[in-house]
């Protein structure tokens, strides 16, 4: 079976969220399994340099009705496998000094950039004499290929993966002729939901099976709360909406990958090198260099999806618990000025350091104690994740890929978990925690269960492999 997986972000090349960490290594653990899997990303300024790579079609043309754009396309590896990453090169749109744009607003023109970015994947798929048997899209950014493929009748059949249905690509219908789609043509009917464009809308009408990244979400997302307005698209789907948990990689992720320079390596059999750790991120934080005090992190993208605000307004009772806080974060800048004002105001409990550092992150997972995740919705949840692989037990909000992959039920609870996303309930979960903290026996225990957790892709890629035979069947 021949793929061709297509991704806007891909981790280590170019990374905003876990969407890159999934493209990064979910088609490692497919081609593991016998699939000729060919990756696509558009050439962020992120990416590695064009002398690096090799230039596979210097002259790529990519056609739109009315208009050609002059396009190259590189060729590298994904790290340590032989997986083919396909480049596409058209400095205009994609060598920016970020991928989306600023976190107040997407650069202008996203939609004819990703307009582009799907016509040049399925130009790609020609031009290299590939012939992909069937195409896996993820997220809006390649919401287009699907509808193109679906108005195609040589089309091939397409899997589309919800990663976060918070973000569509909606924008005015006025941007179809920017986008080379005739107003009158069929295309705009695919492409248009609720009188705007929408390029997650168009993907889900149009691919032959979607799915997204956990079954919990998979449900959620087909009812008025979690639907972003998507619901009724989504149950009129049905059958075809499936959840497949992500994975992560561990040889990327776990207490034997940590920042260069740091020594404290450790495992669930000798947590000893742990203790060190949480004692340099409590130096490097500037908060007291203290063992008994439990010491809860977040690492996150500072957005209203990932409930920080709440957790701000529980955080003045959690470090009276006592427990000190961490958090590693960027973006909203309400939420980076709160976070900073409550750091300054309480030095002794409370650090803020406003950055995406992959370094600094990895010392966040390795030294906490506790990894709080308060998501008003988690399609999947990496983070948590990393964090139980480097044995920091989190306390999560039950929702999504959170509530499928942390559980307080005993008998072999992995975790605390807030039912309902209220200062309260955090506050509880917390105090849970910290209280099991402060009976050794019981939280080496816990945090060795913690660690021995497996999310590894083997299972997932497996699930990937039967939607694909589904798609094909489909077609
Ligand atoms: P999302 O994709 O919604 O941001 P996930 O939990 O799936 O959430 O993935 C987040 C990924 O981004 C993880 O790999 C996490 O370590 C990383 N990350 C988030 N914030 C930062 C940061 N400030 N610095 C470094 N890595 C970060
Ligand atoms: C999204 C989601 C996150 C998920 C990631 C990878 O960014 O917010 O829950 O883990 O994609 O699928």
């Amino acid at each position: 079976m021949k793929v061709l997986f297509v991704s806007n972000e891909v981790a280590p090349f170019a990374k905003v969220g876990g969407l890159a960490d999934v493209a990064g290594s979910l088609p490692r653990a497919i081609a593991e399994q016998g699939v000729d899997i060919r990756v696509v990303m558009p050439r962020h300024r992120q990416c590695p340099a064009d002398e690096e790579c090799s230039m596979v079609l210097p002259g790529l043309s990519v056609q739109s009705p009315g208009r050609a754009h002059a396009a190259s396309v590189l060729e590298t590896t994904l790290p340590e496998s032989d997986v083919p990453l396909y480049l596409v090169k058209y400095d205009p749109y994609f060598d920016r000094p970020d991928v989306y744009g600023t976190a107040d607003a997407d650069y202008p023109d996203s939609p004819q950039r990703y307009a582009f970015f799907a016509r040049a994947a399925l130009t790609l798929n020609h031009a290299l004499g590939f012939g992909a048997d069937l195409m896996h899209a993820n997220d809006w950014p390649t919401g287009l290929l699907p509808a193109f493929q679906a108005l195609n009748p040589l089309g091939t059949p397409t899997v589309f993966t919800i990663h976060n249905l918070g973000y569509q690509g909606r924008f005015p219908l006025g941007v179809a002729p920017a986008m080379d789609i005739d107003p009158a043509s069929p295309t705009l009917p695919l492409v248009a939901s609720g009188g705007d464009i929408n390029f997650m809308a168009a993907a889900i009408r149009s691919a032959t099976v979607v799915n997204t990244v956990s079954e919990r979400y998979a449900q959620e997302i087909q009812t008025s709360a979690f639907g972003h307005g998507l619901e009724d698209l989504l149950a009129s789907r049905g059958d075809e909406v499936h959840g497949i948990l992500n994975g992560i990689n561990y040889a990327d992720w776990g207490p034997d990958v940590l920042p260069a320079g740091l020594s404290c390596p450790y495992s669930a059999q000798d947590l000893a090198g742990k203790a060190a750790c949480k004692a340099e991120l409590q130096k490097r934080l500037g908060l007291p260099v203290d063992p008994t005090v439990p010491l809860a992190v977040a690492v996150s993208r500072l957005v209203w999806q990932k409930g920080l605000d709440i957790l701000a307004e529980a955080l003045p009772r959690i470090v009276r618990l006592p427990a000190q806080f961490a958090v590693l974060g960027s973006g909203d800048h309400e939420l980076e000025s709160l976070y900073l004002a409550m750091a300054q105001a309480n030095p002794e409990r409370i650090a803020a350091q406003i950055s995406y550092d992959e370094d600094m992150a990895r010392l966040f997972y390795a030294g906490a104690d506790i990894f709080i995740m308060p998501s008003r919705y988690e399609p999947c949840g990496l983070s948590q994740i990393i964090a139980m692989a480097y044995g920091a037990v989190p306390v999560v909000h039950g929702t999504g890929g959170l509530a499928d992959t942390v559980t307080e039920a005993a008998p072999e609870p992995t975790g605390f978990v807030a039912e309902h996303l209220v200062p309260l309930e955090l506050i509880e979960a917390t105090e849970r925690a910290v209280t099991a903290y402060r009976q050794p026996k019981r939280w080496q225990a816990l945090v060795r269960r913690v660690m021995r957790q497996e999310f590894s892709w083997d299972r997932s890629a497996t699930k990937y492999l039967a939607l694909y035979e589904r798609a094909l069947t489909a077609r």
